[in-house]
């Protein structure tokens, strides 16, 4: 293994081809329009009340957002927790100072936007408490849902659980025009789980073997809330800002789901699924009708019973009351499989349906031919040591990368995780930074085949992905370019318990 230097010293760019339609592509050149979006974020310390039933607030950590410059609906500030939204265009520069109040270190990373290794948020770039960071980059992916979160060394998990995220939309003016429920019918829901003490307090009880596991459902910083809507169509935005846990979304009428867009945005044609599964650091993009609920009904949103592997672990559940490992995710009773409602969408009143576009523009992928591993591609395990979830053999050194992790700028290549571990074997989210793939393929090993037909159907791996669920005894396939950026990035798990506890990997894009 060998260990890069510190970044921010020489830095070679190059001049790039230009690529046909991708994940993302050099920016158009900004509009007249289209000012740069300036934002001071800062990180701190906050109070919200979280528990509907009253009570004491809850001391949270959150990002308070400051527009400087931009469109005034460019920042929504929320009413909970969650950090303010971003409404970005493509093509736009964005400029965020980011404050660090909290005591501790931190940095930002930009889930699922490609930008350069100095704007990512990577580990070694986080600053001290009263440290700034200065972000700028232009938005160059597609047009869809995003997020952003803290994202220091062994950190994660803590700061996100206290509140540090939020949505970063990047909009596409002509949705309305293209027959998309745009404006107050586009909503983002923002999923996450927590544990509430009787003081009113968050609890975080992370286990470092399934990670961290709250009993209470939030939706935008609320517990299970309502959701007005009209009897109309909506485009419903879904992130899964948990930490560790795996939703098997579906509404309680059983209707089927219809997803136009994952995490890269549209897909190329809505597909219809008996449910959707969301890993977390997941999105998914759906689409709604409530005009065949009568008005004045509800309809639940709610997440389906499902095995997410860990056999052995679940079957210990007595262990975390037994003290040693700090819970079975801290919370009694809500295991990552077990169902519950999400939210409530209350109908009120008539609204107009819209027909589900038959397509949306249509996404090619890296063909086959460009691919410089074909048949052969690099091959990344997940595997256990002295407890702890590891990836590609290792644990996470802040700049170590090893000789199957370095890959060349422009190129496109095949990579295969591999979750084969055995009885332990879990389900893992895995994300990678710098770029948006493509799921090429999966496979499951035949004794697993029971737990993966749990969660099977509603894997959404159609469209542009930067996030993926790896099921227990599977083996996926993704395809991916590197094409913009040269630089040290990240892959790891989306669990962020795991992550915190190294199941992280630099890559390295050698230009
Ligand atoms: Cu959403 Cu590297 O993280
Ligand atoms: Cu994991």
């Amino acid at each position: 293994m060998a260990t890069i230097a510190w970044l921010g010293s020489a830095c070679h760019r190059r001049a790039l081809p230009e690529i046909a339609v991708a994940a993302a592509a050099p920016p158009p050149p900004a509009g007249k329009a289209q000012g740069a979006l300036e934002v001071v974020l800062r990180a701190g310390q906050g109070e919200v009340q979280l528990d509907p039933a009253g009570g004491p607030v809850a001391r949270v950590w959150r990002f308070d957002g400051k527009l400087i410059s931009g469109a005034s609906d460019a920042l929504a500030t929320s009413t909970s927790y969650l950090g303010p939204t971003f409404r970005a265009k493509r093509g736009q520069r964005v400029r965020v100072q980011f404050q660090n109040d909290l005591a501790e270190p931190s940095i930002v990373h930009w889930h699922g936007l490609q930008v350069s290794e100095e704007n990512d948020g990577h580990p070694r770039l986080a600053v001290g408490p009263g440290g700034v960071y200065r972000y700028d980059f232009t938005v160059e992916n597609r047009p869809g849902t995003y997020w952003y979160h803290p994202h220091p060394d062994q950190r994660t998990g803590p700061q996100v659980y206290a509140g540090l995220a939020g949505a970063f939309v990047i909009v596409d003016p002509d949705d309305g025009a293209r027959g998309l429920p745009a404006g107050p019918r586009d909503l983002s829901l923002i999923i996450q789980d927590r544990s509430l003490g009787s003081d009113g307090q968050l609890v975080y009880a992370p286990n470092q073997m399934m990670g961290f596991l709250g009993d209470r459902i939030f939706v935008n910083g609320r517990q299970t809330p309502d959701v007005t809507v009209d009897g109309g169509s909506y485009r419903l935005r879904v992130i899964n800002g948990s930490n560790a846990r795996i939703y098997k979304l579906a509404f309680n009428d059983n209707r089927r789901m219809t997803v136009i867009g994952s995490d890269g945005g549209l897909l190329g044609a809505p597909v219809r699924k008996p449910y959707v599964v969301l890993a977390p650091g997941e999105r998914v993009e759906l689409w709604a009708d409530f005009g065949r609920s009568p008005a004045g009904k509800e309809v639940w949103l709610e997440s389906r019973a499902f095995q997410a592997g860990g056999g052995m672990m679940m079957g210990m559940g007595g262990m975390g009351r037994m003290g040693g490992m700090g819970g079975m995710g801290g919370a009694p009773g809500l295991a990552n499989g077990a169902p519950f409602r999400v939210c409530r969408f209350l109908v009120r009143g008539p609204g107009r349906t819209l027909p589900v576009p038959a397509r949306f523009e249509p996404l090619s992928f890296r063909p086959d031919q460009e691919v410089v591993n074909r048949g052969r591609p690099r091959q990344i395990a997940v595997s256990m040591a002295m407890m702890r979830w590891q990836l590609n053999g290792g644990s996470f050194q802040m700049t170590e990368v090893a000789d199957n992790e370095r890959v060349k700028l422009g190129t496109t290549e095949d990579w295969e995780f591999q979750n084969l571990g055995g009885m332990m074997a879990m389900a893992h989210p895995l994300h990678l930074h710098g770029g948006q793939f493509q799921v090429l393929e999966r496979q499951v090993a035949p004794a697993w085949q029971a737990v993966a037909g749990s969660l099977q159907e509603g894997l959404v791996d159609e469209g542009w992905k930067d996030t993926f669920l790896l099921l227990p005894g599977e083996r996926v396939r993704l395809r991916m370019r590197f094409e913009r950026y040269p630089g040290l990035f990240l892959y790891h798990c989306h669990n962020l318990e795991h992550e915190d506890a190294g199941m992280m990997r630099n890559f390295l894009i050698e230009a």
